[in-house]
């Protein structure tokens, strides 16, 4: 059975006569091919927990390249941010492989179970119960992290499996110290962990949030990764683990077979490219919306002089065009293995023209207004530079922090709760306020749309590596990201600078105080804006440069995290 899917199969390269592959190969020894000369002055890795940076590091070091180093990184945070991303989630790796320039987004998005049908999270008089997709295991999507850590190191990586993953399973081991995060989130789900004596064991201390420094010791956890360690994917999806999460996931209400876990597959897709002033921008393809909305956004934005216009103009314009790009999201967007996706039409610098027609200067448009839930806090993102050029932009989550607060007994797998990003009823609100409609219903096997939006940027003036965790709000961060890039500022400020966020619905500028003046607040809602504040601030970017220029290479974290970024 072949491990991964290759899609879109009718967009694989046709074949070459032996002469046109030689007169290629001359012409780009005479010209240079844009990808040659990649060496990289330094190798780099950004991530939201120092642990799994230094994880990546330490596979680095022992001659693994940049994809070694993100099975490393992936699998590390897998242990020591289990409220982010895990073994029992998916997410999005885009791979820049220096040697031939290949570029791909590795889909290891999670897929809805067999058993799973439209109307699961309605109650018997049609209401949506928001949180049965949200907690225990009727909320877990088959999860694909494990399937891309094996596909990555077999297909593209230069070190065994077994030695990437070495760091994460001493880690999952021999413990690692609780900080304020982890009490945070962990607080923030307490009840949901407590209705799982496994997930109860695991993360809490005789029920109760673990004491800074206390020690995560997860014993099954690291049992699991040593048998992907020497079994590969038959570790995770057949055999003895895929029993025990199939029989703890059935015996607690949810629906997985084993023929769900046999039959997962990751995907390697064509990555969404769209330009902007000179960088070229590669994006996460559907099934996330971000690729696609980043481009769309960008388009809309290159008819005018950001520059040039006043910091609350420039604010206006941005919310406008985010509002549009959403709008897109919620009748376009969901698993392109399910439905026709307009691509090339949505990402069309003409398509974006025409959007962009109706922005006034000085008044808002009116999305139609519904109402949101609060937007949860976790999900994690790392970028990965190395001294070959090789490039990873990863975006992993479980969903909602600690995902469903479930872990199967005996696998130390806590469960995603990714189902929550379906669109459980057309119009109704998911946890981040999104809505959707036929396009992202819930159906059997298929793979929910997601924000989640690995980036990489390129032009003569450099490399940039960057995305976030933030539920919706993650694209408009890495739009806000791309124009401090542009505007030339160093990967520091990128992760640092305030942000602000339209969804088109609710109909709200969702922003962090320090994103808006007074003045600038109330020129904004004389034309029209509702403004939230969002105090604690969000998002945990994780950023890498190389200035090409100067030929240096600078990574960095954000400062509203506890992740660490180095350039050696
Ligand atoms: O795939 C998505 O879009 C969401 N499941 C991501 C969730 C997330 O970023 C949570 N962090 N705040």
């Amino acid at each position: 059975m072949p491990e991964v899917d290759f899609l879109p199969a009718g967009r694989r390269a046709p074949r070459r006569s032996l002469f046109s592959i030689a007169l290629g190969a001359l012409l780009l020894l005479a010209i240079g091919a844009p990808w040659a000369a990649d060496g990289a002055p330094s190798a780099a890795i950004a991530s939201a927990h120092p642990l799994a940076t230094d994880a990546g590091f330490e596979v680095l070091e022992v001659g693994g390249n940049a994809f070694d180093a993100a099975v490393a990184v992936s699998a590390a945070l897998a242990v020591v941010e289990p409220y982010s991303s895990g073994l029992g989630g998916g997410g999005f790796w885009l791979l820049h492989r220096a040697t031939d320039g290949r570029e791909l987004m590795l889909d290891g998005r999670e897929r809805a179970p067999l058993a799973a049908h439209r109307d699961m999270y309605l109650d018997a008089d049609g209401r949506f119960q928001p949180e049965s997709s949200l907690n225990g295991p009727l909320a877990a999507g088959i999860p694909g992290h494990p399937a891309a850590l094996v596909h990555l190191a077999e297909t593209y990586g230069r070190v065994p499996l077994a030695k990437s993953l070495e760091p994460a399973i001493r880690l999952a081991r021999d413990g690692f110290p609780v900080d304020e995060q982890y009490r945070r989130l962990a607080g923030f789900r307490l009840e949901v962990l407590r209705q799982s004596p496994a997930a109860a064991q695991q993360f809490l201390l005789h029920g109760e949030v673990p004491p800074a420094g206390a020690t995560i010791l997860q014993p099954d956890l690291a049992a699991t990764l040593e048998q992907i360690a020497t079994s590969g994917r038959d570790g995770f999806y057949v055999g003895p683990v895929a029993e025990r999460l199939v029989s703890g996931v059935r015996a607690a209400g949810g629906i997985w077979t084993l023929e769900d876990l046999a039959a997962y597959r990751v995907v390697e897709r064509e990555p969404i490219v769209g330009r902007y002033r000179g960088w070229r921008v590669v994006s996460a393809a559907p099934p996330s919306s971000g690729g696609v909305l980043l481009v769309q956004m960008l388009n809309m934005l290159s008819g005018f002089d950001l520059a040039a216009l006043e910091p609350v103009d420039r604010a206006h314009l941005l919310v406008e065009v985010m509002r549009r790009a959403y709008r897109d999201r919620a009748l376009y967007l969901g698993d392109p293995d399910a439905s026709i996706i307009p691509l090339d039409l949505l990402t069309h610098p003409f398509y974006a023209a025409g959007l962009a027609r109706d922005i006034s200067p000085d008044l808002a448009t009116p999305s139609v207004p519904k109402t949101a839930r609060e937007q949860g806090a976790d999900t994690t993102h790392f970028s990965i530079l190395d001294r070959d050029g090789n490039r990873v932009a990863a975006t992993l989550s479980v969903n909602y922090p600690f995902g469903a607060g479930f872990v199967p007994p005996g696998t130390g797998v806590l469960l995603n709760d990714e189902m929550d990003d379906f669109s459980a009823q057309p119009g109704v609100p998911n946890a981040y306020g999104l809505v959707g409609g036929e396009v992202n219903a819930i159906a059997p096997g298929k793979r929910m749309l997601s924000s989640m939006s690995p980036t990489f940027a390129d032009s003569d003036r450099g490399v940039a590596i960057l995305g976030s965790p933030g539920g919706s709000r993650i694209i408009t961060m890495v739009l806000h990201g791309l124009l401090s890039l542009d505007a030339g500022q160093e990967p520091a400020a990128w992760v640092a600078n305030p942000r602000f966020h339209h969804q088109y619905l609710p109909d709200e500028i969702q922003h962090e105080p320090e994103a808006l003046s007074e003045a600038e607040r109330r020129v904004l809602e004389a034309r029209g804006h509702r403004l939230r504040e969002i105090g604690d601030g969000y998002g945990n970017m994780q950023a890498i440069y190389w200035d090409r220029k100067a030929d240096v290479v600078r990574a960095a974290s954000d400062p509203r995290g506890i992740g660490k970024a180095d350039a050696r």
